[in-house]
């Protein structure tokens, strides 16, 4: 796709962060948008500044866990617009606790939105797609869709599978030559609201340490993100553009990324030495 003018555009998640930035920065394109999440608010806010800058915008409260709600959204997109070139998959949520510690209900949570939403999302409007003869999938997993950490093994499962789903459809797009591509996408930290709406196990503490609480946690884990979701939005759009299969965001994401591919194993050695410097470095705080 060389270019998103007068193409229409469907995004997950839009209420915040990524999605948000997706959205505005298809707007500034004149591209017409179709925006969803589960916080209406949110939502509101940025249908109020894409429409702005003069697009068509629509939007539809929609969990992307449940199968029905996405078709049925897929569905009035099309009506409403004429057509759908575009779907981003982007809702998400995060999840930190240890594999024994975490709950069932805690992997059924995030499963369902990580990865189904990305499934539903692909699924439902893929038809419309290749109506077009000029469309792409976006699937957002992370770095963590390529290197694994302790207490991440909820969020690890949802974006490595997000991986492999993207790539086994990419694949099946370019035999089938159906006019439809797919990009997947591994942001390294993106300064959202993504660490701060975590849900986290009382079990995170046996590898993080007693000595921090859940808040500071996520303050620590925010104040890592580094890259601003704008920054993100144009780098997704530019692999869009160039109809790349996978695109990192951010340094961090970089140097992870070839970590993994320098020490496939045993990178994971280096993660756990680092963890317990950090969790031995909060005790000599905490202490002072
Ligand atoms: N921020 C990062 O550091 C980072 C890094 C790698 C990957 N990602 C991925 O980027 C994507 C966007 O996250 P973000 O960082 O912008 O976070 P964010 O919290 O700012 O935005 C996520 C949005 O998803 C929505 N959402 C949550 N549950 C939903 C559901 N069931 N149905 C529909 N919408 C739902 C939220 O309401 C929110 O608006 C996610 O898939 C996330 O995993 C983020």
């Amino acid at each position: 796709m060389k270019s998103f003018n007068h193409k229409v555009a469907a995004i997950t998640g839009a209420a915040s962060g990524i999605g948000r930035a997706l959205a505005l920065a298809l707007a500034d394109q004149q591209c017409q948008l179709a925006l969803s999440d589960v916080d209406e608010n949110g939502l509101a806010e940025t249908a109020r500044l894409a429409s702005a800058k003069g697009v068509k915008v629509t939007t539809a409260k929609v969990d992307v866990a449940n199968r029905d709600q996405v078709h049925a959204w897929a569905d009035q997109v099309k009506k409403d617009h004429g057509k759908v070139n575009l779907i981003f998959n982007n809702a998400g949520v995060a999840h930190g606790g240890t594999v024994e510690g975490s709950d069932y209900a805690d992997y059924e949570w995030i499963i369902g939105i990580n990865l189904w939403g990305v499934i539903h999302g692909t699924k439902a409007f893929l038809p419309y797609l290749k109506e077009t003869g000029d469309g792409h999938v976006i699937n957002i997993s992370s770095i963590f869709g390529i290197f694994a950490q302790p207490t991440q093994s909820a969020y690890n499962t949802t974006k490595f599978a997000v991986r492999g789903f993207t790539e086994s459809l990419r694949q099946e797009l370019d035999i089938m030559q159906c006019g439809v591509s797919a990009t997947c996408v591994h942001p390294g930290g993106i300064k959202t609201n993504i660490a701060h709406n975590a849900r986290m196990s009382k079990s995170i503490h046996e590898v993080a340490g007693d000595d921090v609480s859940d808040d500071d946690l996520r303050d620590n884990f925010a104040k890592m993100f580094r890259t601003t979701p704008e920054k993100a939005a144009q780098v997704i759009l530019e692999a869009v553009r160039h109809n790349d299969r996978r695109v990192l965001i951010g340094a961090d994401a970089r140097i992870a990324d070839r970590m993994q591919r320098l020490l496939p194993a045993s990178y994971q050695r280096l993660v756990t030495a680092a963890m317990q410097a950090q969790r031995r470095s909060a005790r000599r705080h905490a202490k002072a």
